[in-house]
């Protein structure tokens, strides 16, 4: 993160709420909090598609950006269910690129993740790209691996250029709606290595620009302890994102950390 950047907060919705009008409820719920903090602290909701124009029109003016949870990687074309990230430009200033859950349950592979971070940054979005191991991983040492392949394999495609408009979140899967948050210790040194490949991969001036973020089971309880450390430039959000007043603290929190640097 260089000075003229903020720690982001990003909160992904994932397939939640259900009810359009919850939605918007969520977003008037936390942005009074959210909207104050804005100079110190960029916060990006990313609601499900069908929300996005809806939440658009709350956030108009506030200064608390929009992103959708996933691209394509083409403009246009015979591409069912697909939206591309030149549909988003413009009104949405982030996506968010592969989630672990979408690796997953969608069989989203390192190769499909390059193409669309190549594409989004490529149309002016900021993106966020998610890495993780997965609890097998962890248990058998083997983070540094892992993570570092996802980073080289994501990044394959993106020019340094593009370097202000990224984001890496790091977020071990097993950690993800489990309750069970990374010790502080492991997110620091797993994200010095995130730092490190994205320098080796990019060139260490352009990686000094890219944020890089904690998620797993943050709440307002225990953002501080990843907040405050030295490389870590915000958190990527789930389950506390949907409860407004826990996220507007989250939020509190971080501004005043970040003062305090
Ligand atoms: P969580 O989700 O905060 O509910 O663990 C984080 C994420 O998947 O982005």
């Amino acid at each position: 993160m260089t000075v003229d950047q903020k720690p982001l907060l990003a909160a992904n919705w994932k397939m939640n709420p259900v009810d359009g009008g919850e939605a918007l409820a969520l977003v008037k719920g936390l942005l009074p909090v959210a909207s104050t903090y804005v100079d110190r602290v960029e916060v990006a909701l990313f609601p499900p598609f069908p929300w996005l124009l809806g939440v658009a029109e709350v956030l108009d003016q506030t200064g608390v950006k929009l992103g959708a949870q996933d691209c394509f990687w083409e403009t246009s074309g015979a591409y069912t269910g697909e939206v591309s990230p030149a549909m988003l430009r413009g009104w949405c200033q982030w996506v968010i690129i592969g989630h672990s859950e979408r690796r997953a349950y969608l069989g989203e592979t390192d190769d499909m993740v390059a193409r669309k971070v190549a594409a989004a940054l490529g149309t002016e979005l900021s993106v966020i790209m998610c890495v993780g191991e997965l609890d097998d991983h962890y248990e058998a040492g083997k983070t540094d691996e892992v993570v570092a392949a996802q980073v080289k394999a994501g990044l394959a495609l993106c020019s340094a250029d593009d370097s202000a408009r990224l984001v890496i979140a790091y977020e071990p899967v097993w950690a993800i709606g489990s309750g069970k948050s990374a010790d502080p210790e492991h997110a620091y040194k797993t994200m010095r290595l995130i730092r490190r490949v994205v320098g080796e991969v990019i060139g260490a001036g352009a990686a000094r620009k890219v944020r890089v973020l904690y998620g797993g089971s943050v709440t307002a309880a225990n953002v501080e302890s990843y907040v405050e450390l030295p490389l870590c430039d915000g958190c990527l959000i789930g389950g506390a994102s949907l409860r407004a007043a826990e996220f507007a603290q989250i939020v509190k929190v971080t501004a005043e950390v970040y003062g305090q640097r």
